[in-house]
């Protein structure tokens, strides 16, 4: 079992969206949520720690879309490492593998539910505005931009349009307390999701005056 401190190591000292208090706050809550369903806390605990070791910074490196493999893979190596058997590597290497919301794969074991509960979690609610705000700074991006007709209607945007931080929220995080897994993430995720909305919404309110 990877130890906390062990774990910081793996992630950059002062990055806001995908630093180690992001995978802090997804532990606790994947712990909290592995108690209440009966979860495989080892499994869950490993999964959480690894969930972003690789390639989860835009900028750092080039594969953020494929963060979720190659953080995986490095899981799988550190597990493999300590000892660990084929299957039980293979359990949080899954989990890892599909806590990604444009992920390719979907989540099929209850551990990798709660770890892809967890992570949305904390991007809903004020650490998910905070999260979401500083992603688009880190990607150069603006807080808001109007989105277009275009945009609304598919998600894609027209040639030049910027992906802001009001457009992740139209296009991923208003939809995501309809897309969890386990009740009992859904029920925190009705306050969070309160928050979020009250706060982009405000945020168009303001300028638009
Ligand atoms: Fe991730
Ligand atoms: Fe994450």
């Amino acid at each position: 079992m990877p130890r906390i401190d062990q774990a910081r190591a793996w992630y950059p000292a002062n990055d806001p969206v995908h630093g180690f208090d992001h995978v802090l706050r997804v532990l606790r809550m994947a712990e909290a949520l592995g108690e209440e369903l009966g979860a495989d806390l080892t499994v869950l605990r490993a999964a959480a720690l690894l969930h972003d070791a690789a390639g989860a910074v835009p900028g750092l490196d080039s594969d953020r879309q494929t963060h979720e493999q190659a953080s995986a893979a490095f899981a799988a190596q550190v597990l493999i490492g300590e000892g660990w058997l084929d299957e039980r590597v293979e359990a949080v290497a899954h989990c890892v593998r599909t806590h990604r919301y444009r992920g390719a794969e979907a989540p099929r074991t209850l551990e990798a539910k709660i770890l892809y509960d967890a992570d949305k979690l904390d991007v809903l609610g004020a650490f998910g505005v905070a999260r979401t705000i500083g992603y688009a700074i880190q990607a150069g991006q603006p807080i808001f931009a109007e989105p277009s007709t275009q945009f609304r209607g598919s998600g894609e945007g027209i040639p030049g349009e910027p992906h802001s931080a009001y457009h992740e929220y139209l296009f991923k995080l208003r939809k995501l307390k309809d897309r969890l897994y386990t009740p009992a993430a859904q029920a925190i995720a009705v306050e969070r999701h309160r928050v979020m909305e009250e706060f982009f919404e405000q945020l168009k309110y303001e300028m638009n005056i």
